[in-house]
């Protein structure tokens, strides 16, 4: 069995966050998503992988590399524009041959791996396996429909007015029946090949596609809640970890990683957290589910269920909580206004004024 790993894509479609980088690097506790889902395949017993790779080819391959941390053996597949999901699979033929796959969407973050379906996929071979997921708002997604017994009887992709609440998340599980499927549909209003699309003329066919439904999920859709909350999802698997330097005046509690070549000074440190290689944090407090990537400054100042990305600084700001936090990005106090308002009030006016 085969992996292909979508990490393609244009800037076009990126969170303000990633205007400059792949979306498929965006950390989650310090570690880019695509390395989770990279993990995932490799605990699942699959080592031959193939990328798809777009305008962000480089970053991607500096971040990968031949895939030898990982224990996988990797293949780019450039893809010149990002026709769609199924334009992915017709690029690949010729690496996938006639294995069986498993397609992965660079973006997707799956809690638990997905060493188990693979292993039920290997075991009854239906024609297709898709994983679907609860969502609240299923119109920027493919949405499932089934019947009483929990076959798909339809797929629809972004619907205006979704059959259900059923998500596909993006891990397929597919034998090269696909590959007619791919090559029997057209490209979307959107002018994409849609995976959802095969999917569908395999069902029209009559073919053997099952779904399983999973609980935890997430999906880069620009949503700070959602990111936070995958952030707080991995660090609950945090250890202890210190390899920085922490001087005697801080206090360290619970699970907190601090990387090599970082300095806590005079600070508080509750975990789950994680602090990223050479951070300096001083006078602070970093509160539980606070992921500060690496090259960070936070001085005078508390932040909690938080992300800080690379190169970043906070200082003198007091707290800071349930944000997301750019590269490179720099937060100070606003120099002090005077105490003064001006007013013009009716007749009659009741106002009141915090001092
Ligand atoms: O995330 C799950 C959803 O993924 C499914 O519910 C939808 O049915 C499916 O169509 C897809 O939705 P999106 O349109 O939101 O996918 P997106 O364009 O974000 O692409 C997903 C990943 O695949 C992302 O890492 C970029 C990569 N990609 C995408 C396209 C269109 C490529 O590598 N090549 C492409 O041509």
């Amino acid at each position: 069995m085969k992996a292909l790993v979508l990490a393609g894509g244009s800037g076009t479609r990126m969170l303000p966050l990633t205007h400059t980088t792949a979306k498929q690097l965006v950390p989650v506790a310090n570690k880019p998503v695509l390395y989770f889902g990279l993990e995932a395949i490799a605990q699942a017993g699959i080592t031959e992988v193939g990328v798809i790779v777009g305008d962000t080819a480089d970053e991607i391959r500096e971040a990968v590399g031949d895939g030898s941390k990982f224990g996988l053996d990797i293949t780019y597949i450039p893809q010149h524009k990002p026709l769609g999901l199924a334009h992915a699979v017709v690029i690949a033929r010729e690496f996938l041959g006639d294995s069986d796959f498993v397609m992965y969407l660079g973006d997707n973050f799956i809690v638990g791996g997905i060493t188990d379906l693979v292993e039920n996929f290997r075991r009854e071979r239906p024609d297709a396996q898709i994983l679907l997921t609860r969502v609240s708002d299923p119109t920027v997604f493919g949405v499932a429909e089934l019947d009483g017994e929990g076959r798909v009887v339809s797929l629809e992709e972004k619907p205006t007015v979704p059959r259900s609440d059923l998500a596909i998340v993006g891990v397929y599980l597919f034998t090269p029946a696909v590959h007619e499927a791919v090559r029997a549909i057209r490209p979307s209003l959107r002018g994409e090949l849609e995976i959802t699309h095969a999917l569908q003329w395999l069902i029209d066919e009559r073919r053997d596609v099952r779904s399983t439904t999973v609980p935890g999920y997430w999906k880069d859709t620009g949503n700070v809640m959602d990111m936070l909350e995958v952030n707080r999802l991995v660090l609950e698997t945090l250890e202890l970890r210190i390899e920085g330097d922490v001087d005697e005046e801080s206090q360290i509690i619970g699970r907190v990683r601090i990387e090599e070549g970082s300095r806590v000074r005079r600070s508080r440190i509750v975990g789950p957290a994680v602090i990223g290689r050479s951070t300096v944090i001083s006078d602070s407090y970093i509160g539980a589910y606070t992921s500060v990537a690496e090259d960070c400054r936070i001085e005078h100042s508390e932040i909690e269920f938080s992300i800080m990305l690379r190169g970043s600084s906070i200082v003198g700001v007091g707290r800071v909580e349930a944000s997301m936090i750019g590269r490179n990005v720099t937060v100070t106090p606003a120099p002090a206004v005077p105490h003064a308002h001006r007013l013009v009030l009716g007749d009659h006016s009741r106002v009141q004024i915090s001092s």
